[in-house]
């Protein structure tokens, strides 16, 4: 392999440049048919960026990787985390050293800002286990649901086209309780509304008795409800989350480790083809199945 560079410009930090901006998201549609245009209406990229790549004299954007700030809680800690995303290497540029260039700068980057623990989703693990990530196993849970007193539903039904919506989902993220103690997010403001858009078939409702937002699917025979994720500074419990939007189901699949929701389910692997992967300080990895949502997935 050689490290041909010639011709390229490496920079870093250019999303704040509407160009350089631009060039990411071409890259981004170019190699994972991913169009990130969403969050231009959705309050830009996540303020706390950092990212490295390699420009074309063009001012074309032909390799990038990206770290943002996504605190978590393990284990009951709030932990200082980075997530790495945007891993992408056009095809003509590969296979020169780019990838690995950007990720070592990167990760340096992460150690240099005391990053306890650093996450990203991977369908090749084999790329990041040199730098020292592990898979760490995704797991949904599953179980019957709790009986519902009579239903009495107290919900809106959220348009997350619409800005006053947005702007509501806004406030109640900047101040979101974590959905687990095993492993969450304590602030994912981007990455929630991008999913928004990115994540099919899944609603949002307002309960406002709880000042919460619950993102959540089911069957078409309604005999199975899955939550996604709940958005609020105290957590409902399962039970009152039914209620409030009026389902009895006769199951229910949770997508995050549901310790906070007075409701146990049975963890069952996922099997996806994207792997969780974390790189963390000794000992900093979660006591049991878990995943993060699929609203902060990034
Ligand atoms: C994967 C990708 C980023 C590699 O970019 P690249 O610039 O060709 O990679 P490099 O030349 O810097 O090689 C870096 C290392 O990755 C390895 N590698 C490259 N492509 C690989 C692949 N498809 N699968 C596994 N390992 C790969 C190389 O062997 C090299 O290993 P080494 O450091 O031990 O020598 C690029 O092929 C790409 O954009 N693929 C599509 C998107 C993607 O898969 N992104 C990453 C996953 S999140």
């Amino acid at each position: 392999m050689t490290d041909d560079r010639a011709g390229l410009i490496f920079r870093e930090d250019y999303f704040g440049d509407p160009a350089g901006w631009a060039a990411v998201k071409a890259l981004l549609v170019d190699v994972f048919g991913v169009d990130v245009s969403p969050l231009d209406r959705l309050g830009g990229p996540d303020q706390t960026l950092m990212s490295s790549a390699w420009f074309d004299e063009s001012a074309r954007c032909v390799a990038n990787f990206s770290a943002f700030s996504m605190p978590l809680v393990i284990d009951g800690r709030p932990v200082k985390a980075a997530a790495l995303q945007s891993g992408a290497v056009l095809p003509q540029y590969r296979g020169r050293g780019l990838f690995r260039d950007l990720v070592r700068r990167v990760l340096q980057r992460c150690d240099a800002q005391g990053f306890e623990a650093i996450l990203l989703y991977t369908d090749k693990p084999q790329l990041y286990e040199p730098y020292g990530f592990g898979i760490l196993p995704e797991h949904r849970f599953a179980g019957g649901a709790p009986a519902v007193s009579a239903a009495s539903p107290s919900f809106r039904t959220l348009d997350m086209n619409d800005a006053d919506d947005v702007s509501l989902v806004r406030g109640l993220l900047e101040s979101r309780a974590a959905v687990s103690q095993r492993l969450a997010v304590i602030r994912n403001m981007q990455t929630f509304l991008l999913n928004t858009v990115l994540v099919q078939g899944v609603t949002f409702s307002l309960l406002p008795q709880h000042s919460a937002v619950v993102a959540w699917s089911e069957n078409a025979e309604g005999t199975v409800f899955t939550l996604h994720d709940v958005v609020a500074a105290s957590m409902p419990s399962l039970c009152e989350i039914l209620q409030a939007i009026g389902r009895q189901p006769e199951r229910v699949e949770v997508l995050f480790a549901p310790d906070q929701l007075g409701w146990q389910g049975e963890g069952i692997p996922e099997d996806g083809d994207l792997r969780f992967m974390l790189r963390s300080q000794p000992g900093l990895s979660p006591n049991g199945p878990c995943r993060l949502s699929p609203m902060a997935e990034f």
